[in-house]
């Protein structure tokens, strides 16, 4: 992997966490991460960035969208973390070698995609901008319906009760501590 992409992926997880106590998102975290196990938290995590994503998309201008923009990449980042330390590990242990990598993969090239849509939206350059979050809205729905659809009921269904809630408490802990 280059590894400026690798700093850079980094900063701005770091950046996120640095800032996610503000501007309410503790309690959308906490929202999404109450109940239920860690299939249920993570549907309810998808259907929040959907929220998040479309408020981006609907901003009034252009300090609305940047707003509205950062929120989305924080909520991400904590997401997209919780998963790749808990779940992907998890797919990889189980047997679904490929699945995981193929997740982990989507959501790096996720992650540079979030930081153009950054760099154009911080240099101002709005017409690039609707483009990029249309493809980026159509990666997270094709990678969450691999996800929701496929890769993770399958694991559910062969993880024993006891492994089930580890994952549960992993991947709540993990989401809670890059959001706080
Ligand atoms: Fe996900």
């Amino acid at each position: 992997m280059d590894p400026k992409i690798t700093r850079r992926d980094l900063g701005l997880v770091a950046a996120g966490v640095l800032s996610i106590g503000s501007a309410g998102f503790v309690k959308i975290a906490a929202a999404a991460a109450s109940d239920g196990d860690w299939l249920d938290t993570i549907k309810a995590q998808h259907e929040e960035l959907d929220r998040l994503l479309a408020a981006v998309k609907s901003a009034g201008s252009h300090p609305e969208q940047v707003a509205a923009f950062k929120k989305f990449s924080i909520y991400l980042a904590a997401h997209s973390l919780a998963e790749e330390v808990t779940v992907y590990p998890a797919l990889a242990i189980s047997g679904s070698e490929a699945a995981s990598k193929q997740l982990y993969g989507e959501q790096d090239d996720a992650k540079v995609l979030v930081a153009r849509i950054d760099d154009a939206l911080s240099m101002n350059h709005a017409a690039e901008v609707p483009a990029m979050l249309d493809k980026l809205g159509n990666a997270l729905h094709a990678h969450v319906a691999e996800e929701e659809n496929q890769d993770f009921p399958t694991l559910k269904a062969k993880e024993s009760s006891t492994m089930n809630a580890k994952l549960t408490s992993d991947f709540k802990m993990a989401f809670h501590r890059a959001a706080s």
